[in-house]
């Protein structure tokens, strides 16, 4: 028994490597610089590539635990689901009893197709790395599935501005003491993050496991 939890220990150990390897690479050869584009999502969007839903990184059972602890049963909580694309997770949490949740993307293509698809939700289309877009000490939680990812995998320096930016604006639009959960393909852009916010816990979870990039999964949460 002690030799099989030795030998998981070890694979596990190895797992992290070859993750943290193929991170490393991926960002020294440029990234993935086209999830950075809106141009990209538009169009990615349009021609169904992400069909009529898509759950990036992790899928919400999964990172559920996460959100309840973010919201401790708060049903009152005004929530900033960032980048939010055509993840289930804003119809999660009304059903959860949290009716005022924010579904915010840049992307005219799926807010649209989200519009049509959840008509009761509230669905805005707007950048959320544009100064004052979001507000000022609006927000009691913001959630984040793979949408600063997109702005820090790029691997510009353009780009990772723009992730600055956008952090920047989630800070902003959050109240004292509200919380930025991240759910993130290996923390990236965690330095920018320590720099703003007062606080930010970190803790990996799996991610798909039949999936190399999205084995391991960076859980952030950051308070102002
Ligand atoms: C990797 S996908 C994640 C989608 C969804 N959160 C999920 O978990 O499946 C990133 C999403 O962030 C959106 N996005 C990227 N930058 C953005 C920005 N500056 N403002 C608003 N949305 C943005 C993209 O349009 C895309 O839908």
């Amino acid at each position: 028994m002690a030799t099989l939890g030795c030998l998981g220990d070890v694979c596990g150990a190895i797992d992290r490597l070859v993750v943290g390897f193929r991170r490393r690479f991926a960002l020294r050869c440029g990234g993935r610089s086209w999830l950075g584009r809106k141009e990209y999502w538009d169009a990615a969007y349009a021609s169904g590539r992400y069909a009529q839903t898509y759950e990036w990184n992790q899928t919400c059972e999964v990172i559920w635990p996460f959100v309840e602890k973010l919201l401790e049963n708060r049903h009152g909580s005004k929530v900033l689901h960032v980048g939010c694309g055509n993840s289930r997770l804003g119809r999660k949490l009304v059903d959860a009893g949290f009716r005022n949740v924010i579904n915010v993307d840049y992307s005219s293509e799926v807010i649209d197709m989200m519009r049509k698809q959840e008509p009761e939700l509230t669905w805005w289309c707007l950048d959320c790395a544009e100064p004052g877009a979001l507000g000022e000490d609006e927000f009691d939680a913001a959630i984040d599935k793979g949408a600063l990812d997109s702005l820090f995998e790029a691997g510009s320096e353009a780009l990772r501005q723009r992730g600055g930016a956008m952090a920047a604006e989630v800070h902003r639009a959050l109240k004292t003491g509200g919380k930025y959960l991240i759910i993130s393909n290996g923390g990236l852009g965690s330095e920018v993050l320590a720099s703003l916010f007062r606080k930010v816990e970190s803790e990996e979870i799996e991610g798909y496991t039949c999936d190399l990039y999205y084995k391991l999964v960076t859980i952030l949460l950051c308070t102002k």
